[in-house]
Order: structure tokens, then sequence, then C-alpha cells
């Protein structure tokens, strides 16, 4: 229970990774506040977690809205007091939206880059200055391959994944004689409602691609996360893993 007496936060927690990530937490032992839009998924997260005997903070939420991003981080710690693992996680590219370039919306822009990349400065604004007091933090960010790979129709989502990257190691280093570690996650194709919504032939295509010749599963990238909230990963930061089965290697 390396995590005994820490406080997480998850985003986009209410399935997917996001949900793996804040179990995994619980089970290192940690109480963790998970934020979402989807309230059902949210309860059934804070649901499983409850199974692990910690406590939990679920706390709908906007993270495409700043006011509502500051709210809900008053009421995390006024119920469950100062965060030490923040996890962002929540994102996303375009569902059901994704166009070339130059089809692509200004709205779209807004929307992918606001939640990819605002919201991640947004959520770390509301912890940063507590952990830099009291020295001690984990910033972990969700970004993904696409920050390397690129693909056609995801030029925003791409983007904003990249900028997650500048973001960690310049946070890094502002932040490093703090005690505050700063690292992001860069996915492969990960089984979850975001590849549940692509269309057959992609899903093929990526298969096709991946060395491991599989996707990946959610719990994988907690372990991840686990790695980097972990006692362990104490002189780890301003840096990515990729968990991608191989997939940027060709
Ligand atoms: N699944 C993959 O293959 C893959 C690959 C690389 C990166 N990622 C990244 O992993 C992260 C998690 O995605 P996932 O695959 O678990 O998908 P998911 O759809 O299961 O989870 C995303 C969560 O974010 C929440 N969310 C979306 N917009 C929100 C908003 N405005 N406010 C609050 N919550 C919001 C959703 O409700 C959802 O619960 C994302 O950042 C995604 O870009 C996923």
């Amino acid at each position: 229970m390396s995590l005994e007496n820490k406080t997480a936060v998850v985003t986009g927690a209410a399935s997917g990774i996001g949900r793996a990530s804040a179990l995994r937490l619980a089970q290192d032992g940690a109480d963790v506040a998970v934020i979402d839009l989807n309230e059902t998924g949210l309860e059934e997260t804070r649901q499983l977690i409850r199974g692990t005997g910690r406590s939990c903070l679920a706390v709908q939420a906007d993270l495409l809205d700043r006011d509502s991003i500051s709210a809900t981080f008053e009421e995390i710690a006024n119920n469950l007091g100062p965060v030490d693992i923040l996890h962002n996680n929540a994102g996303g590219p375009a569902r059901g939206r994704t166009r070339s370039f130059p089809n692509a919306t200004l709205e779209q822009w807004d929307e992918v880059l606001t939640l990819n990349l605002r919201s991640v400065a947004d959520c770390t604004r509301e912890v940063i200055g507590g952990m830099k007091e009291r020295r001690y933090g984990r910033i972990i960010t969700t970004a993904s391959e696409q920050a390397f790979r690129g693909g056609p129709g995801f030029t925003d989502y791409s983007a904003a994944k990249a900028g997650i990257l500048g973001f960690t190691r310049s946070l890094a280093l502002e932040i490093a004689r703090y005690n505050v570690t700063v690292n992001a996650i860069c996915p492969g194709v990960i089984k979850t409602g975001i590849t549940d919504n692509m269309p057959e032939e992609h899903i093929n295509a990526s298969l096709a691609s991946i060395p491991m010749g599989r996707m990946g599963e959610p719990e994988e990238i907690a372990h991840a996360v686990s790695f980097f909230a972990s006692p362990g990963a104490s002189y780890v930061t301003g840096t990515y893993l990729l968990v991608a089965g191989g997939r940027t290697l060709h």
C-alpha cells in the first residue's frame, strides 16, 4: 500500500483508462476523487473504489468550463484535503466529427484543444500551489502516441497531445526543486469507449500496425500511472512512457 495517506484526483474517470487508473491508485492505498461529465459512469467507478476500502469522492464536472473546474477542486479540498497526485486523463478526439484539416470547424478545434490541453493546465493550476508549499506532488497526464505518429483527420488531437509533452517538460523544470514530479503517459490503441466507437476497418488497420498484435487494456495504462505515482518514481520527472505494444517502432 505505497500510497497510504495520499489523496489522488483522476479526471475522465467514468470509464476506460481513467476508471482503471482511479481503481489502481485506490488499490495502492490512496483516497481518490474522480471527475467526469458522465454521472452514471462516475457512480459505477465510485462503487468500485469503495470496494477497496478507500474513500472516494465523485464530482460531476465539465472540464471545458473553468468555473466548474475551480468549484470541483474546492469541493475536493473540503472533503479529502490537499491533493498529492493528479492524473489529468480526460480527453479524446472529436468523436464522430474528425475531419481533414481544411474541413475541421473552428469550434471543433477549440473543443479538442480545450479538453485535451487547456483543461490539463487548468486542473494542474488548481493543485500546483499546494504541492509546492508541501514539497510533494505527482502530476501525471495521459497524452497519446498520436503526439508522435499523427494521423489524417487528427491534426487538432495530435497537436493537443504533443502540447501536453511540452507542458510536462517545462512544468517539470519549473517545479523540480519542490519535489513535485511531472510526467506523461502515451498510450497506443487501448480498448475503451474511444476504440468501441471506431469503424471496424479502422480497428483492423490499427491491429495490423501493432507489433504485439492486440489492443492494450486500460489496466496496462493504470500500471504506468501507478509507477509514476509510486515512491519508486521519486527521481523521474519531465518524461513520458509509451505504452503502445511497440506500435511507434515502425
Ligand atoms: N483509448 C485509446 O486508444 C487512447 C489512446 C491514446 C490516448 N488516449 C487518451 O486516454 C484518455 C482516456 O480516454 P479513454 O480511452 O479511457 O476513453 P473514454 O471515452 O473511456 O474516457 C474519456 C472520459 O473523459 C470524459 N470526458 C470527456 N469530455 C469531458 C469533459 N468535457 N468534462 C469531463 N469529462 C469529460 C468522458 O466522459 C469519459 O469518461 C484520453 O485523454 C484519451 O485521449 C486513449
